[in-house]
């Protein structure tokens, strides 16, 4: 007898819209035995699989901790054991602040045969539902993805003069914490303090919120909006091209701006 040898998937959910799923994702997600999925992924998302799959969490929800890492990958291993098809289902892209390559490596060790699908990151989802061109030949000839996550009580170290570059688009993921540290960084290596940022929270969701700002009082506004996570920052002069673009009425109106710095 031939025992069968179980396979994962490590799949993009994109940012939260199911419409903006890869017909390669959705192909996976249809087939899936076993889900694994991250507090990222939407609901409507997990209803594509079939009833008879077997959904397990493994995200960070309020009052609870998340999986470690290394469990993470230990349950990987022993799904794909069983001869089933596991879909690892990340938010955005595996590959994009979301430790995709630390589950392919175990995968590999283990002699696991995996694919990985890409996905919408949520840089690229949620500017393109603010209508904000992320590059543009006038304003930003470069876009930079950062994190504003580090550990506790350490400093958030970055290429903060690189950064500074007015011709750069900035996108900060994960940076709800650090937020103070990272626009007074920016602020003091030159970025200007009006520069435009915009604050998008739950971004191609229909509870999506907007918060349009500037650097220097960013703290402050934020902290007057609550913005429920995940919230993503694109700090640059492009932001104000989407929001012209968005009071002209020529875009998606459905969402709300909620402050306009
Ligand atoms: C751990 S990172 C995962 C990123 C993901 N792999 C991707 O490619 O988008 C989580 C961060 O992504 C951002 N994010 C993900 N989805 C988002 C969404 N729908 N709206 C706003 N920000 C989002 C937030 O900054 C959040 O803190």
């Amino acid at each position: 007898m031939t025992v069968q040898k179980g396979r994962v998937t490590l799949v993009g959910a994109g940012p939260g819209d199911p419409e903006l799923l890869t017909m390669k994702a959705i192909k996976a997600i249809t087939s899936a035995e076993v889900l694994v999925y991250d507090r990222l992924v939407s609901k409507p998302i997990l209803e594509i699989a079939p009833d008879s799959a077997t959904r397990i969490s493994v995200g960070k929800a309020p009052g609870r901790h998340s999986v470690r890492q290394e469990e993470i990958n230990g349950l990987l291993v022993h799904l794909a054991a069983t001869g089933k098809h596991v879909v690892r289902l990340k938010g955005g892209d595996p590959f994009i602040f979301g430790r995709g390559c630390e589950e392919i490596e175990t995968l590999v060790s283990h002699g696991i045969p995996y694919a990985v699908v890409p996905g919408i990151t949520a840089a690229q989802g949620c500017a393109a539902a603010a209508g904000v061109p992320l590059t543009h030949r006038a304003l930003a000839r470069s876009v930079r993805y950062v994190t504003g996550h580090c550990r506790d009580d350490e400093p958030l170290e970055l290429d903060w003069s690189g950064l500074a570059d007015t011709g750069t688009t900035l996108v900060v993921y994960m940076g709800h914490a650090t937020v103070r540290q990272f626009t007074a960084n920016l602020v003091a290596h030159g970025r200007p303090a009006d520069t435009p940022v915009l604050c998008i929270s739950q971004g191609t969701t229909p509870s999506e919120r907007r918060l349009y700002a500037r650097l220097g009082s960013l703290p402050d506004e934020l902290a007057k909006a609550s913005l429920p996570a995940p919230v993503l920052y694109i700090v640059g002069a492009v932001v104000d091209v989407g929001r012209a673009l968005a009071e002209a009425g020529g875009r998606r109106l459905e969402t709300q701006v909620v402050s306009a710095g």
